[in-house]
C-alpha cells in the first residue's frame, strides 16, 4: 500500500463508521441484502425473508430485522399476526423475537438494519442488540 492509497482509507473510514445513519453513501460491507424501501414498511408491519432467514419488523420505534430460525432446533419461523410461530414445535414469540411459549427458551437474535438511500438493508452475519432500531 503506497502513501496515497492510505490516505484514501482514512477518508473512506469514516463514511464506513456512519453506514447506519440514513446518510450512508455506500453499499453496506458484508452479506447484507436488500430488504426493499423503507415505504414498505409502515408502522406495525413486518415482512418475512425465508430464504434469507430473516423477519424485518417495524414497531412504533424504528425497523429491526429478527432471525426467522428458531433457537430451539432451528426451524422456520413462521409470521403470524402479532407474534412469530416456529414450525416444528409450536414455540411463539413477540415481533420482537422475546419467547412466550417454548419449548426454545432463548430470544431470536436481532441483525443489523441499515438505510441507503430510501432502501433496507439487512445485514444477517451481524448480530445486534435486541434494542437497535433503525429509526425511519
Ligand atoms: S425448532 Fe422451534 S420449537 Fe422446536
Amino acid at each position: 500500500m503506497n502513501r496515497r492509497t492510505a490516505s484514501k482509507l482514512l477518508v473512506l473510514l469514516p463514511v464506513a463508521a456512519c453506514a447506519h445513519r440514513r446518510t450512508a453513501v455506500s453499499a453496506p460491507a458484508g452479506p447484507a441484502f436488500d430488504a426493499g424501501p423503507v415505504e414498505d414498511y409502515p408502522p406495525s408491519s413486518a415482512v418475512r425473508f425465508r430464504i434469507r432467514g430473516v423477519i424485518v419488523v417495524r414497531d412504533q420505534i424504528g425497523v429491526m430485522a429478527v432471525s426467522a430460525i428458531c433457537t430451539h432446533e432451528g426451524c422456520v419461523v413462521s409470521l403470524q399476526s402479532d407474534s412469530l410461530v416456529c414450525e416444528c414445535h409450536h414455540s411463539v414469540f413477540t415481533m420482537e423475537g422475546d419467547v412466550i411459549q417454548g419449548p426454545a427458551t432463548r430470544p431470536l437474535p436481532h441483525f443489523k438494519v441499515t438505510l441507503l438511500g430510501t432502501r433496507i438493508y439487512v445485514d444477517p452475519g451481524q448480530v445486534v442488540p435486541a434494542t437497535d432500531r433503525l429509526i425511519v
